[in-house]
């Protein structure tokens, strides 16, 4: 509830993207603040007063003369009683409007009687972005102090694919709680590497070799890192799990791809390798491998790179460097040991004995190892064993 006591006038200007804002309402609410909403005439084309005083829990106010909604709460107190304004989406004719301090409707009126810090989260088509009048607009508005949330690359309603896209709601709320609640960001400004799940190694064209790991704890972690306000990025073997909000993602298949990868995030402030890495490669095949009577295939086998100790060295060394020891016995010494030949910061020790039912399961329990000694953490979820690593990364980074 880091956003409890925050006061948050939210303008839901006319874009097919409105319908995201929703989810946005739902989070600040979430996060303990007050939304009060203003619903544009266009945006009321696209999403209903009715979906937006459900999910605020306030009235919608819609009309610049309205003895109904001056009676409630005159424009003037809806634009003083408020920490932030945030404008999502910013259509181009909503900030054009905005820039020249027009006041033709509720929205604007209160945009120009408010003193409160403002946020604009652009959406609309690739070339409205990108004209120069826009530029100029959006240029204009930055300049008198507005902060600027997106928009995104990617697919837009119209059928094209350019940048455009309101950003997540995820991005938006985290731009609002660095805003309103910078501490609870602790780690806002900082780059954080996260490598998870398993790599596959090809054997010939259509064969590999991998493991079970299913990355729900490194995704976890990405997730909660991301959170706290790092700028994420995830090198994420094949999985099947959904991208955690505000985290850039790259998928990758071997350990090549996935060391490459990493090298292509750095420089990076702490770098986490929850990935359960394939130790070893094949020559692969050129062609698929018959079967021919009894005989067996002949595999050639390399050493893998090995990812944590590579990051562990070099002049691009992030701050702070954690791996993953997943032991089956004498779990405590295996991960000192491991500790010390990769040359890591810390060590996240877990059992992975099939009992313990980690691998693909939602629990673990894990030791923490570092210079210091061991600490033990009671049996935790995945998400509880992120949450607290995350909290100790922040104190780690904010100390150095
Ligand atoms: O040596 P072992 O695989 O047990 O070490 C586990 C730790 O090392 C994990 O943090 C894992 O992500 C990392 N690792 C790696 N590259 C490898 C093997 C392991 O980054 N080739």
């Amino acid at each position: 509830m880091v956003l409890t006591g925050k006061r948050i006038l939210l303008i839901i200007g006319g874009g097919i993207a409105a319908y995201k804002v929703l989810i946005l309402i739902r989070r600040l609410r979430d996060s303990g603040a007050t939304v009060r909403c203003i619903l544009t005439k266009s945006g009321a084309e696209f999403v209903t007063p009715l979906s937006v005083s459900a999910l605020s829990e306030q009235p919608v106010y819609q009309e610049l003369f309205s003895l109904t909604d001056e009676a409630e709460m005159g424009h003037i107190r809806l634009s003083r009683e408020a920490d932030l304004v945030v404008v999502a989406p910013a259509t181009a004719n909503l900030m054009a409007r905005a820039a020249q301090g027009l006041a033709d409707d509720l929205a604007t009126t209160c945009l120009l009687a408010s003193s409160a810090p403002l946020m604009l989260a652009p959406a609309m088509n690739g070339y409205m972005w990108a004209h120069p009048a826009t530029q100029a607009n959006v240029a204009q508005l930055a300049e008198r102090g507005a902060q600027i949330v997106g928009p995104d690359a990617g697919d837009l309603a119209c059928g094209e694919v350019s940048l455009g896209r309101l950003a997540e709601p995820e991005a938006i709320l985290a731009a609002i709680v660095e805003r309103l609640a910078p501490t609870a960001m602790p780690l806002a400004g900082k780059r954080i590497l996260v490598t998870a799940g398993p790599t596959r190694e090809a054997l010939d064209p259509v064969r590999y070799v991998s493991n079970h790991s299913s990355g729900k704890q490194g995704f976890a972690i990405a997730e909660a890192l991301a959170t706290l306000g790092a700028q994420v990025a995830l090198v994420a073997g094949p999985v099947n799990l959904a991208t955690p909000p505000g985290v850039d993602r790259v998928d990758i298949e071997s350990a090549d791809d996935m060391l490459a990868a990493c090298r292509a995030a750095l420089p990076v402030d702490a770098a986490i390798c929850a990935a359960a890495v394939a130790d070893w490669k094949a020559e692969i095949a050129p062609q698929k491998m018959k079967k021919s009577g009894d005989g067996l295939p002949v595999i050639t086998w390399q050493q893998n790179p090995d990812i944590l100790a590579t990051l562990s060295q070099g002049a691009q060394r992030p701050g702070l460097v954690v791996g993953f020891a997943a032991e089956t016995q004498t779990v405590i010494a295996h991960a000192q040991a491991k500790r010390a030949r990769k040359g890591c910061d810390w060590i996240l020790a877990n059992d992975v004995s099939a009992e313990r039912g980690v691998f693909g399961g939602d629990a673990n329990q894990v030791h923490l190892i570092d210079g210091e000694g061991v600490e033990t953490w009671p049996q935790l979820s995945k998400t509880e064993v992120a949450a607290r690593l995350a909290e100790r990364v922040a104190a780690a980074l904010s100390a150095t």
